[in-house]
């Protein structure tokens, strides 16, 4: 579909309704910023995270100097970074730290904040979702919005609340608009999810939603058939830990019918979670 022509003021209100529509609901600064002539200012030192590249680059290829080199275009050796990142945190708050600090991804630069997790971190249940959303991102915890509320209606179902439960996603910034993140912005987030999971050591894990299943789990069977069967997720370290995948809560909002799946699973879960003695 073709946006409406901005030049022409009659357009605007029918221009702002069709960006809201493709998902850009909000702006990301108080002023307008053309990216074209970013382009101009150019940055001729190279920085720590950006290494120098041999040869003379053509004009157009340099990067403008206020766009973070690190986070402009996330490559392989991001990836790299987060493995050796999240590999070295010792603890929560280590791994906290260090995704506070870590600058090589871009979905940090349209981000509010880090969503990093909510609940307590010594529950038995750790549950991970796939993104945060637009009310997480400006609060800076997980399943905040309308999906938190019924996750956390969906816990208080099998008499658990946040106190007992451990909250987190695989991606920790707000893909802008809600947009899939990439799979290389999911590859970069990766090490931190499950060093985070290997570090709550949960006695079960909940993946909500078809996104965290597959990651977690190493499938690319979809939720629907894998829901509602115990697996288990494989730390670095070669532990196992019980896994239930169930249904996202935002897929439950839309197809209300599938909540008594959600329902089953959830049982399930308490079922093992009253024999790891909760
Ligand atoms: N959906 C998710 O997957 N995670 C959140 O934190 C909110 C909505």
């Amino acid at each position: 579909m073709v946006p409406p022509d901005p030049n022409q003021a009659s357009n605007l209100e029918e221009l702002l309704r069709f960006y809201a529509d493709a998902g850009y609901d909000e702006p990301l600064t108080e002023t307008p910023v053309n990216r074209f002539d970013e382009r101009v200012a150019l940055s001729p030192t190279p920085t720590a995270t950006q290494p120098a590249i041999s040869g003379s680059q053509p004009k157009h290829e340099q990067r403008p100097a206020r766009v973070p080199a690190a986070a402009a275009v996330p490559d392989e050796q991001q990836a790299m970074r987060a493995r050796a990142l999240a590999r070295e945190a010792q603890t929560i708050e280590d791994l906290h730290q260090a995704l506070a600090s870590f600058d090589g991804c871009n979905l940090k630069t349209t981000a509010k904040n880090l969503v990093f997790a909510d609940g307590n971190p010594a529950a038995k249940l750790m549950l991970v979702g796939e993104a945060p959303g637009r009310d997480e991102d400006i609060q800076g915890l997980p399943f905040v919005g309308r999906s938190g509320q019924l996750l956390d209606r969906m816990l208080a179902a099998i008499g658990l609340d946040r106190t007992a439960a451990y909250i987190s996603n695989v991606i920790p910034w707000r893909p802008p608009g809600n947009r899939d993140p990439s799979p290389l912005e999911t590859e970069i987030s990766r090490p931190f999810i499950e060093r985070h999971i290997e570090l709550v050591d949960p006695a079960v894990l909940v993946t909500l939603g078809n996104p965290s299943t597959k990651l977690l789990l190493q499938t690319q069977t979809g939720i629907m058939r894998m829901r509602g069967k115990w697996a288990d997720h494989t730390t670095a370290g070669g532990k196992q830990i019980a896994t239930m995948p169930t249904l996202h809560p935002a897929y439950l909002l839309r197809n209300p019918a599938h909540k008594k799946l959600a329902w089953r699973d959830f049982l399930e879960v308490k079922m093992r979670l009253r024999g790891a003695g909760n």
